[in-house]
């Protein structure tokens, strides 16, 4: 990204915007700058085209710019826009088809971002509880708020103490957030014990994606089930990732284990700006949406009429099985291909995932957990991400995050990356240290470079 029109306007974005980008993940080496995205491509401001794996963190399970979704949002424009009071058709059906297809959902409410979603997850299980302490894992990340914004990426050091995620956040939040390490029910029986009768809630990504893909032990979440359930503790499944990307009804619905609440996000809308907390009838009812309510709910854009039309398409796009059977395919292919990859070439790397999601560590598995990632050889995996940028393969240059394949993905894309993946790896043996200078699979006009 050295051409002097990618430098020209970042530098244009770092004089009006910290650091040039609107989240602090976006900063990446090297800094992309996007003109337009279409089905599995983005293309940046020269008209480089990349097959993406990133799916903006997730959201676009379809592919980018959907002519469905997006026909549905623009005939809804024509339409009705932001009202602000009362309620409109499609925030009613919407609701209807959470309810409809998460296991765990008996009512549904809107709101905008994840971040918002699991916030109103532990507000509400404070209050039905009465209690104030909650428990989260190291490696789940659950937006950016104080009470869960920490313990992600930690470094050694700080294991099995807090992480806090910003400076500014208030101390009794972090402290009365109990992290624990992911996949071991012994910790989480002896927590609950020592905080008998003080705490309020347990959340976890069932497959913590925030670090890859850490898949829970068989009888994992059902132990958490349990525990919870004797102790009076109110269980979120946070499924901003994995709602509706691992099938429709969420994760819980591939796992059998049904949650108190559920948080979505990300990819029920295929990009648009739209997340729901979902949940038992008798806790969502304390929500003061309804009269007699006494946790506020509130948000200017809740359920605005084009977020929720995106949504709905989406859904319809999802419902009959066959967008996860092709991407469940593709994901198979892809991890089969990188794990023949990765055993040809003799370095020590692992492939995980879970039906759409992929990535591959630089460490020897099994991946049980955030302290085994501790071991993941994070500059090679970086190293890597950039050898594949160059060929014009676009995974998210940082260690440890997931790659998602979409609906717009195809067997060809599948093949061309493992072929670019096989090339990666034999510049890693090699140890090729030249930077890396972006190419791409093709130009605007199709033709290759
Ligand atoms: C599992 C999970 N929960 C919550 C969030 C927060 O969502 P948002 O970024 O929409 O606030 C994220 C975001 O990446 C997430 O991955």
């Amino acid at each position: 990204m050295n051409h002097p029109t990618s430098a020209a306007i970042l530098e244009r974005a770092r004089r009006v915007t910290p650091g040039g980008v609107n989240t602090s993940i976006r900063r990446v080496e090297p800094m992309p700058v996007w003109s337009r995205a279409a089905g599995s491509r983005v293309y940046d401001v020269h008209g480089r085209e990349y097959i993406d794996y990133h799916a903006a963190f997730g959201p676009a399970i379809l592919g980018h710019c959907h002519q469905r979704v997006n026909r549905c949002v623009r005939e809804t424009l024509d339409e009705i826009d932001l009202l602000g009071v009362g309620t409109t058709e499609g925030e009613i059906r919407l609701a209807e088809k959470i309810v409809q297809h998460v296991p765990s959902a008996e009512m549904a409410l809107l709101c905008n971002t994840g971040s918002e979603a699991t916030h109103h997850a532990v507000r509400l299980s404070r209050a039905a509880t009465g209690r104030r302490k909650f428990i989260k894992f190291q490696g789940c990340y659950h937006g950016w708020h104080d009470y869960l914004c920490m313990n992600v990426i930690t470094p050694r050091h700080k294991i099995g103490s807090h992480d806090p995620g910003s400076a500014g956040m208030l101390r009794e939040a972090v402290e009365n957030t109990i992290v624990l390490p992911f996949n071991d029910l012994d910790a989480v029986a002896q927590a609950l014990d020592r905080n008998r009768g003080q705490v309020a809630g347990l959340i976890l990504e069932p497959i913590p994606h925030n670090i890859g893909c850490v898949l829970p032990r068989p009888g994992y979440l059902e132990g958490l089930r349990e525990l919870t359930r004797q102790h009076g503790v109110i269980l979120t499944f946070d499924e901003v990732i994995t709602g509706f990307r691992h099938t429709i009804g969420g994760y819980q619905r591939v796992s059998g284990v049904t949650p108190d609440l559920t948080t979505l996000g990300k990819s029920i809308a295929n990009g648009y700006p739209i997340a729901a907390i979902c949940g038992r009838r008798e806790l969502m009812e304390r929500f003061a949406t309804r009269e007699g309510g006494d946790v506020f709910f509130a948000g200017t854009y809740n359920g605005h009429p084009i977020n929720c039309a995106a949504a709905l398409a989406t859904i319809a796009e999802l419902e009959d099985g066959r967008v996860h059977r092709h991407i469940f395919r593709l994901g198979k292919r892809m991890r089969r291909g990188l794990r023949e990859i990765v055993a040809r070439s003799g370095i020590k790397a692992h492939v995980a995932g879970f039906g759409s999601v992929f990535l591959t560590y630089f460490l020897e598995g099994p991946v049980h957990s955030y302290e085994d990632l501790l071991n993941n050889d994070d500059r090679q995996q970086v190293r890597y991400r950039q050898l594949l940028l160059k060929e014009g393969i676009f995974k998210l240059p940082m260690s440890l995050k997931r790659s998602h394949i979409g609906g717009a993905h195809t067997e060809e894309d599948i093949d061309r990356t493992l072929s670019a993946a096989e090339d990666a790896f034999r510049r890693l043996v090699h140890g090729e240290s030249r930077p890396v200078a972006l190419q791409s699979v093709g130009t605007e006009s199709g033709e290759p470079k």
